[in-house]
């Protein structure tokens, strides 16, 4: 009998290794347990499978000292219990979601070739082989793959300008700082399915002619970056790496660094000077990183979702990936679930799912059961969504024309309990203390954000403070060198415009 205890770190945060050792030590008979990524359904991890002629049978959550009944109750056979989900591919959850780039996070053992292999795995880096690299450019381009870190630039014409860049050293460099509040897709994919990243990154080389790689992981990930590190070394042995699998043409190396705690190393080009080992400063672009990158080379710079993308949109080819989606928004996203919701977690599906589909049919609304009251989405640098706009389409151009971004697809829900203008402060300070310090828009401004914003909450001379900030946000908006000081006005406009009540009807000291 094979049992999936997820090792993911979400479920290890929650007693994984604990049920896994329990069921171990208490099944009678010979089991196989696996350790698989979790399938992101995160309010039920421990989230145990049990793999019977029907397919595989769910119970969770599971706490260890569950285990002793589960098994009298005959889990092994799939046996009924009051934790028994039923077949977990059919729970609603996951049968309401399109997964390509999660397909198989939570269903294989993350370090097992035979494995990856099995579900198709190699299968978009071997239809890539019988292209040329500009073929294998072309097809990411008409997929309409955009980058999902955030800024949704399109994939191919990233890679075809480090392709038709001059010169023999070109980089691929993965980031992986996944800095962005209520944000942990790239962590779920690089713990459920390392393999999926580094053929993504293989296929990025081959197409934009690299030979080193550098995968950015923030060093809050410790279980992602063992993970990485493992896949790596198996990556090696199975010929995968150096001259292996792309051929002496390419001989290409891929390497793990760790960030130290920076959400700015998450921004392009801080995150190239910190792999220099310098102090994650931003660098002005022009340059762009595609013609001077990593040590001034032609670099591609992508999320590790766009990276995992590619494999799939290889394997079945542009049009499939192309036939998904809304408008220009194409293919499918892997939205996270958070914040105050009853049900937290992974949805992958085709962009033009609503935001309040994603919240209330999968979230089950808030988890305090209290209205929804805004939702901010794409970070801490995202706006706030009223209540009343929750039939906006997740499109990146319907976004940004609400005055909002998808970003990295983050969704963090509030209930009707929350104080938007204390939401504003903190976006200001969340600017200052994580601030590169090279512009005086963003250093200076969002210092003196937090104290206008203190001065609204007291009710001080609430006009002209209201003014102020708005002079504030204008002036951080157009004249910050990157997006940190250029985007946190989003938030704080988005709270005043949709929530002035919070602003103004306050009593002093409230
Ligand atoms: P950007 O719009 O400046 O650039 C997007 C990408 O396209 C970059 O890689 C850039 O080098 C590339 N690019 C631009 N023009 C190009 C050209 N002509 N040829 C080839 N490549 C070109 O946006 P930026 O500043 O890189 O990212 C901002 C976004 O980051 C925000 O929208 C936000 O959503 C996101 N973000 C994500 C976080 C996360 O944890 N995932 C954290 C914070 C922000
Ligand atoms: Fe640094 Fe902020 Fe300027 Fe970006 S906007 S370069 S983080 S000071």
């Amino acid at each position: 009998v094979t049992v999936y205890v997820p090792r993911d770190s979400a479920a290890r945060s929650v007693g994984a290794d604990e049920v896994a050792a329990a069921v171990r030590s208490a099944a009678d008979r010979p089991i196989r347990v696996v350790r698989n990524g979790s399938r992101g359904m995160l309010w039920l991890e421990p989230l145990v499978e049990v793999a019977t002629g029907e397919g595989r049978i769910g119970y969770g959550p599971v706490r260890p000292e569950d285990v002793d009944g589960l098994l009298a109750a005959g889990m092994l056979d799939g046996g009924d219990h009051e934790l028994r989900l039923g077949l977990v591919d059919e729970l609603p959850w996951m049968r309401g979601q399109d997964r390509l780039t999660f397909a198989r996070v939570g269903v294989t053992d993350p370090l097992s070739v035979d494995d990856y292999v099995a579900h198709g795995g190699l299968a978009g880096l071997r239809r890539a082989l019988e292209r040329t690299p500009a073929e294998v450019v072309e097809e990411v381009t008409a997929s309409g793959l955009r980058g999902r870190g955030g800024a949704g630039f399109p994939a191919g014409i990233k890679w075809k300008t480090v392709l038709e860049a001059a010169g023999p050293l070109k980089f691929v460099c993965c980031n992986a700082d996944e800095g962005d509040s209520g944000t942990f897709a790239d962590r779920m994919l690089m713990e459920g399915d390392p393999f999926c990243l580094i053929e993504g990154m293989l296929i990025a080389a081959y197409a934009a002619g690299a030979t080193e790689g550098y995968i950015y992981i923030r060093s809050e990930y410790p279980d992602a970056i063992d993970t990485m590190r493992a896949a790596i070394d198996i990556a090696h042995a199975q010929n995968w790496l150096g001259e292996g699998i792309l051929g002496s043409a390419t001989n290409f190396e891929l390497f793990v660094r760790v960030g130290a705690g920076a959400y700015i190393c998450g921004e392009e080009t801080s995150m190239l000077e910190s792999l220099e080992g310098k102090r994650g400063m931003v660098r002005a672009k022009p340059p762009i990183p595609a013609l001077s990158g990593l040590f001034g080379k032609p670099t591609v710079v992508n999320n590790v979702l766009t990276l995992a993308s590619v494999p799939m949109v290889m394997a079945d080819g542009a049009d499939a990936y192309q036939a998904r989606g809304v408008e220009r928004s194409r293919g499918t996203q892997v939205f996270q679930l958070a914040g105050n919701i009853a049900r937290g977690g992974i949805v992958e599906t085709a962009f033009g799912i609503s935001l309040g589909e994603l919240i209330n049919e999968f979230g089950g609304g808030t988890g305090s059961g209290r209205p929804v009251r805004a939702v901010q989405v794409g970070g801490p640098l995202g706006a706030y969504i009223p209540a009343s706009d929750l039939d906006l389409p997740m499109d990146y151009e319907a976004f940004a024309a609400a005055g909002a971004m998808v970003g990295h697809g983050g969704i963090v829900v509030f209930d009707d309990t929350v104080d938007m203008a204390k939401q504003a402060r903190f976006a200001m300070e969340f600017c200052a203390e994580e601030s590169c310090g090279k512009c005086t828009p963003c250093r200076v401004g969002s210092v003196r954000g937090v104290e206008v914003v203190d001065r609204i909450i007291a009710g001080e001379d609430r006009d002209t403070n209201l003014d102020l900030l708005e002079d504030l946000c204008e002036l951080m908006t157009d004249g910050s060198l990157c997006a940190m000081g250029g985007l946190t006005p989003l938030p704080v406009r988005s709270a005043m415009r949709h929530f002035s009540e919070d602003f103004l009807a306050r009593d002093a000291g409230d």
